[in-house]
């Protein structure tokens, strides 16, 4: 449709839809009863009808842990460190403190640790084992959610375990259950399977609840995108240095939507509690879909790519960084989601403090 253009009744016949000037020298006027810029005139109709809101409430942040003391500053990702164990614990602090829910752990594995079984995935004592114990001790009302997923351990930087050129499913489930098992015992609330092995989410269920931790939550990373976004993750728990190959036979074709609901409700039908979308921004169709169709509690996972897109164009001055930050977040709630995995949770925190 082409909007008409306000005209000068003067040059031509007045259009039906103008009201006569009350003299020619009158400004031209649209006849429009309904003028939607009306309630948006001032700051308080806009907070007023405002449909979507962005809380505290709505973050979760994900955390990398390195071994010994020092912060390692992951480069794709400016503003984002490695953490030990002890700065973790206090980074904790500062996420209850400022009222973020829950924190997402991802262990940067040494290198010597890695192979082809992930048998560190089963160590007790592993890095994320250690940093769940430590952050319970400390700040026991934060949630933490620990990723089940063999990737970090692995010596070929595959989510599962490899023979040949195949990712097995059914011999890395059996891994994942006991991996689950192992950050359950260390404290863990949520397990978050973000493998994408098929049964993985029925196995851990029935495995956590034959050791009676039928409380530990499952948040699946349901639908989840074979997506080059994930580039600076990879960095950050040294996976693109292990990697071989990629990862497409296992995660989604970013082309396909139906299969996500598919995936969903097979999730859900094995006893996910939470499911989750990832990456965030280029997936809100499937966000939307999801929760249009099963209703059920939807994560969004704004994913390591998109936090370096926003930090690299604000970084240069291209853009206003606190202000993408917001709008990229509210767009998750506007899609449907419950809750945003996001390494902007620190900083989106203290935003909305500061503009509360
Ligand atoms: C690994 C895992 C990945 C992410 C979370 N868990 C990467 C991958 O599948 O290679 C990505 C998160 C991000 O990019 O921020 N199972």
């Amino acid at each position: 449709m082409v909007w008409p253009l306000p005209q000068r009744p003067k040059r031509q016949p007045a259009p039906e839809h103008l009201t006569p000037a009350a003299s020619p020298a009158a400004a031209p006027k649209l006849n429009l009863t309904v003028r939607l810029r009306r309630n948006r005139k001032s700051d308080w109709t806009r907070r007023l009808v405002r449909e979507n809101t962005l809380t505290v409430d709505d973050l979760i942040w994900p955390v990398f842990l390195c071994e010994g003391d020092a912060r390692e500053p992951v480069a794709s990702m400016p503003g984002v460190e490695r953490l030990s164990i002890g700065q973790a614990v206090r980074a904790a602090a500062e996420a209850a403190k400022l009222g973020i829910p829950a924190l997402a752990l991802f262990p940067f594995t040494a290198l010597g640790l890695r192979n082809e079984q992930a048998s560190e995935a089963l160590n007790p004592n592993n890095l994320v084992c250690r940093a769940c114990r430590a952050i319970k001790r400390e700040v026991p009302n934060l949630g933490l959610v620990t990723d089940a997923a063999l990737d970090p351990y692995t010596s070929h930087g595959h989510d599962g375990l490899l023979r040949g050129e195949r990712i097995l499913n059914d011999e890395t489930v059996f891994v994942l259950v006991e991996q689950a098992l192992n950050q359950a015992r260390a404290g863990a609330d949520i397990i978050a399977p973000s493998d994408m092995m098929d049964g993985r989410v029925g196995a851990i269920r029935a495995g956590l609840d034959a050791e009676n931790f039928e409380d530990v939550q499952i948040l699946s990373y349901a639908a989840k995108y074979a997506s080059a976004f994930y580039g600076p993750f990879r960095d950050a728990v040294g996976t693109n240095a292990t990697l071989i190959g990629d990862k497409r036979t296992y995660q989604m074709d970013p082309a396909n939507s139906n299969e996500a609901l598919r995936e969903v409700a097979q999730d859900i039908a094995e006893g996910a509690d939470i499911v989750m979308v990832k990456p965030g921004l280029p997936y809100l169709d499937i966000i939307f879909r999801v929760k249009e169709r099963f209703g059920v509690p939807t994560f969004a996972y704004q994913v390591s790519g998109e936090y370096a897109m926003i930090m690299a164009a604000a970084n240069n001055g291209w853009i206003d960084g606190d202000k993408a930050m917001l709008e990229s977040l509210v767009a998750f709630k506007r899609a449907g989601a419950d809750a945003i995995l996001t390494y902007f949770a620190p900083r989106a925190a203290k935003k909305l403090k500061e503009m509360a």
